[in-house]
């Protein structure tokens, strides 16, 4: 088993930075959610909004195996406080592999409670959690962020090694 896949889906590329940062940190494998809808223009926003509420799943690609993984870490965007549809597709296909997971979310939001919330609700308590607001991404205080939210994966993984 390897130790850590990156799982990511983005619209405007700050979910893809994040991940790329963290899957360095980690060493980790990463992985693109592809949806079927690209959600362009300010249709694609209303539409990215109505779905995410009322908890639609989008048709999905991705190419890696996450139950190949000890520990998946999922980032994504936060769309209405809630869980983008491509996302939350990929937990519905992938749930058992996601007991040891880790959660990255970002918003334009300061405050995004809510959005942690229903990822709580639908995975439990993630191994280790970063709610990132985006206006953060290129400065010093995500680095330092970024840089707890791994070492509690690294803990983890420590002590699922000394119990094989
Ligand atoms: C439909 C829609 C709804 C959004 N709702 C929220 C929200 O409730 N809270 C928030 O902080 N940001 C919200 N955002 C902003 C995105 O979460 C934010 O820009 C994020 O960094 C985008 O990530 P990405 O570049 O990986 O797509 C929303 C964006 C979209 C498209």
């Amino acid at each position: 088993m390897k130790d850590v896949l990156v799982v990511f889906f983005t619209r405007t590329g700050n979910s893809e930075r994040l991940a790329d940062e963290i899957s360095i940190k980690l060493h980790g494998d990463i992985d693109e959610i592809k949806s079927e809808f690209k959600y362009l223009g300010i249709s694609g926003f209303i539409r990215a909004g109505y779905r995410s509420v009322t908890k639609k799943i989008d048709q999905i690609e991705f190419q890696k195996d996450p139950s190949k993984y000890k520990i998946v870490v999922l980032v994504s965007p936060i769309w209405a406080s809630n869980i983008p549809p491509a996302i939350r597709s990929y937990i519905n296909k992938n749930k058992e592999s996601l007991k040891n997971y880790g959660l990255i979310i970002n918003g334009a939001m300061k405050e995004n409670k809510k959005a942690y919330e229903n990822f709580k609700e639908l995975l439990g308590n993630p191994v280790s959690e970063y709610v990132a607001d985006n206006s953060n991404i290129d400065y010093e205080i995500c680095q330092k962020d970024l840089e707890d939210f791994a070492d509690k994966i690294r803990y983890k993984l420590e002590n699922e090694e000394e119990n094989e």
